[in-house]
């Protein structure tokens, strides 16, 4: 029987048909509709997650901004207070710029982590803040130190070690440790502590060699500056007495590197 005969012989069949297909394309249009909200919600909560990314975005943007505003106020407030202390002195702020700059690169090539080399390239020029407390008589003195005299000036490691601890400050602390111990010699008769070898913190052991290198080179008002020559036979002879054996071997495999440095005053 073909479905035309079906319907000749039950007419209701036809409405019922009829009723089902509307019931179908109504439950079809609420699917669609239902769809239809749902997919504007997402595309809503879309643009509020792309909007709260922005926001996010440009908050951490303004984070680092001030960061990094309160980073170089903070390491230009050092700056001064050092600069404060060198005016006693002969140097010059060219020479604690290649401090760091010596420091830096002899930190790097000892494999010291990346973040401690950073530390240690703000830390170093800080050395000799300890000469604030010295007076400037003997800090000036052309001539030779009497005994009475060096004993003072010695003092600047821990007058410089007073000033700078118990800071929070990972940058201070390491300075605190340089001020102390940049005078100490791998062979023990450094000061203030006459402390030897490794018990001499590494710190205090690459600015050892970076302020005699710096300090050799450079002319000051009492002597001219020794040529390069001069200052490496000095630093090889001091190998193992006044510095760490593997600092200088690192120093002379680095030479035209380090003496590159020294050409850049300002980086
Ligand atoms: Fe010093
Ligand atoms: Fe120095």
């Amino acid at each position: 029987m073909s479905s035309n005969q079906i319907f000749e012989k039950n007419p209701n069949l036809i409405s019922d048909y009829h009723n089902q297909l509307k019931i179908y394309a109504s439950d079809l249009v609420n699917v669609y509709q239902s769809e239809k909200i749902k997919r504007s919600e997402l595309e809503n909560a879309n643009k509020q997650v792309l909007r709260y990314a922005g926001e996010l975005s440009s908050t951490i943007k303004n984070l680092k901004v001030s960061h990094l505003e309160l980073k170089e106020s903070y390491l230009d407030t050092i700056h001064r207070l050092v600069m404060a202390a060198e005016f006693k002195d002969e140097n010059t702020s060219e020479h604690l710029i290649r401090i760091s700059n010596y420091c830096r690169f002899l930190a790097e090539k000892l494999g010291i982590p990346k973040k401690m080399v950073e530390i240690i390239t703000y830390a170093s020029p800080m050395h000799d803040i300890g000469k604030i407390g010295i007076p400037d008589f003997i800090l000036n003195k052309p001539g030779k130190l009497t005994n009475e005299e060096f004993e003072v000036i010695k003092t600047h490691t821990t007058i410089g070690a007073n000033i700078l601890n118990n800071s929070k400050s990972e940058i201070l602390q390491v300075a605190e440790k340089i001020a102390i111990s940049h005078h100490e010699k791998w062979n023990g008769k450094g000061y203030p502590y006459g402390l030897k070898g490794t018990h001499i913190p590494i710190e205090g052991r690459i600015v050892a060699l970076a302020d005699v290198f710096d300090a050799l080179t450079s002319e000051r008002p009492y002597k001219k500056a020794f040529s390069i020559e001069v200052t490496c036979n000095i630093i090889r002879e001091e190998r193992g007495e006044h510095f760490d054996p593997e600092i200088v071997d690192i120093f002379f495999e680095h030479l035209d590197e380090i003496l590159e440095i020294k050409k850049v005053l300002i980086k």
